[in-house]
């Protein structure tokens, strides 16, 4: 029924605005008594062989929602209700910021793909916070946090760290965002010695935290194998807990969209089927480098069931969705977790 009646629908409008249409229909709908435990009954599949443990956290299953998604915290309380058993929110910079000017985010339907250029727009940490607080649910929250666009990368730290402390009694895991490609040089974040002062800067407060709270990485699927081998040893090196492999690309390589079309884009980061193999690659490299030991959510080019399996052999320990959930519906995330039943 979505790929048939509703996606040709909403297709016809801006993916930005669809985006906040969708939203806010859903909470108009959820807001109706009975109408959550319903989707909830259709979408989620409960197994005990689906739950997994992961950095001291217990997922119900392996399927999540991707950054990005639910930039401010606003509808993840309904978005459980999708089966997904864990939402990541943001990415949160310490001052709340507009983002990039529209359009800003664009489909490639030929190539199942997106391309975006939304730059950080939310509503701040401190918001953001306010709300995880009043709106708790049993499904885990990990808190995307990353730079102000105006904050220079030498004084970057101090946004991480902020933003840290602000989300740190409201999430139960934290992502370091030093790959999106649409916050000009903030993937040089993701060097040696940057890096280095961000992973220093957060162990230092986590050590001074009652709770430890896992902190995992996002990496960017442009990175060459020596940057992740640097970034391997840098989680070794600071006991961070994971990676999230991966972020969008710059790439343009080998897309069926039109390149008059892909010109017209212009710049942002690529998502969805395009970059399936290169996150698979990344997540396989990874897992081999670490002897499997190292926590890994995949994330990147899963449009379909045989996707999710495809990461999670390659070595991911959980999967993410973002760009699938806008061409497969949310029937995609039941579909996944039965086909893992399945193997
Ligand atoms: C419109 C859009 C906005 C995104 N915003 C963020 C973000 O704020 N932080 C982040 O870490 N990733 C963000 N992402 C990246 C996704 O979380 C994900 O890593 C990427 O899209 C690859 O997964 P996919 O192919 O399933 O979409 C965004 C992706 C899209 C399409």
């Amino acid at each position: 029924m979505y790929k048939r009646i509703i996606r040709p629908l909403l297709f016809l409008l801006n993916p930005e605005t669809v985006h906040h249409l969708v939203v806010a229909l859903i909470r108009i709908f959820f807001a109706i008594p009975l109408v959550k435990p319903l989707v909830n009954s259709i979408f989620s599949v409960r197994e005990k062989k689906l739950n997994r443990e992961v950095f001291g956290l217990t997922f119900e299953n392996p399927v999540g929602l991707a950054a990005g998604f639910d930039k401010n915290a606003t509808f993840y309380r309904q978005f459980a209700a999708f089966g997904f058993s864990f939402i990541e929110v943001g990415t949160a910079t310490p001052v709340g910021q507009p983002g990039n000017d529209r359009p800003r985010s664009f489909r490639l339907p030929r190539d199942g793909a997106l391309i975006n250029r939304m730059g950080f727009n939310n509503h701040g940490a401190e918001r953001i916070a306010k709300r995880l607080s009043k709106g708790r649910t049993n499904m885990i929250i990990g808190g995307n946090i990353g730079k102000n666009t105006i904050t220079p990368n030498e004084s970057a730290v101090d946004d991480y760290a902020d933003a840290f402390l602000t989300l740190y009694d409201h999430v139960d895991y934290f992502v370091v965002n030093v790959s999106c490609p649409n916050i000009s040089d903030l993937s040089h974040l993701q060097d040696r010695d940057q890096l280095a002062g961000i992973f220093l800067r957060l162990s230092s407060i986590r050590a001074e935290m009652l709770r430890k709270k896992p902190i995992l990485v996002k990496i960017s699927p442009d990175l060459n194998w020596e940057q992740i081998d640097d970034v391997l040893e840098l989680v070794d090196e600071f006991n961070m807990d994971g990676i999230v492999a991966t972020n969008t690309t710059i790439a343009r390589e080998g897309l069926s969209t039109a390149p008059e079309k892909i010109e017209k884009i212009g710049r942002g980061g690529l998502s969805g089927l395009p970059i399936r193999e290169r996150s698979t690659e990344i997540i396989r490299y990874i897992a081999s480098k670490t002897d499997g030991k190292l926590p890994i959510i995949g994330v990147g080019g899963i449009l379909s069931a045989d996707d999710a399996l495809e990461k999670l052999r390659a070595g991911a320990t959980l999967v993410q969705i973002y760009t699938g959930f806008i061409y497969e519906g949310p029937g995609l995330v039941k579909k996944i977790n039965k086909t893992i039943l399945r193997h």
